[in-house]
């Protein structure tokens, strides 16, 4: 599976560790940034990763920023994208099951990195249940 990873300033320290962990566990990996603990703009990075994930260019993403609000609102611009903020496991595991969100948000600032790899870890391994959830997730794009 390739995992497309994005973040902002407030993100980059978890997204090092995270990207090092999936590459552990064999996941194919691509970096869209940033690159370090610079002050940047969270748009100028969830914007190429929505664009991979839609093309197919990765399978699905991963994208932090401080409350994971700038990138879940600006990720969720793109009509192919369903991009769910998580901050505990049982969140991580519904975005999936329920949602079959495409890219994980998570708050960098909000979650310790050991939440960080256990949500992230649950939203991975869960499937999506389908049913009402497909027809439900069927009626978002508001245009097609
Ligand atoms: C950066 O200070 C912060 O605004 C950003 O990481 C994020 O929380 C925005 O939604």
């Amino acid at each position: 599976m390739k995992i497309g990873i994005c973040n902002d300033h407030a993100g980059y320290a978890y997204k090092i560790k995270l990207l090092e962990l999936l590459k552990e566990k064999g996941y194919e990996t691509t970096d869209f940034g940033t690159g370090s603990e610079e002050s940047v703009d969270y748009p100028d990075f969830a914007h190429p990763l929505a664009e991979a994930v839609e093309s197919g260019r990765v399978d699905c993403g991963i994208a932090m920023c401080g409350t994971g609000n700038g990138m879940a609102i600006t990720l969720n611009k793109h009509q192919g994208i369903r991009a769910g903020l998580a901050w505990n496991t049982e969140i991580g595991r519904l975005v999936k099951a329920h949602n079959k969100a495409n890219i994980l948000v998570m708050p960098a600032r909000f979650i310790t990195y050991e939440m960080a790899v256990e949500i992230m870890e649950t939203w991975l391994t869960t499937e999506f249940e389908g049913g009402r959830h497909s027809r439900r997730i069927a009626k978002i794009p508001i245009c097609k």
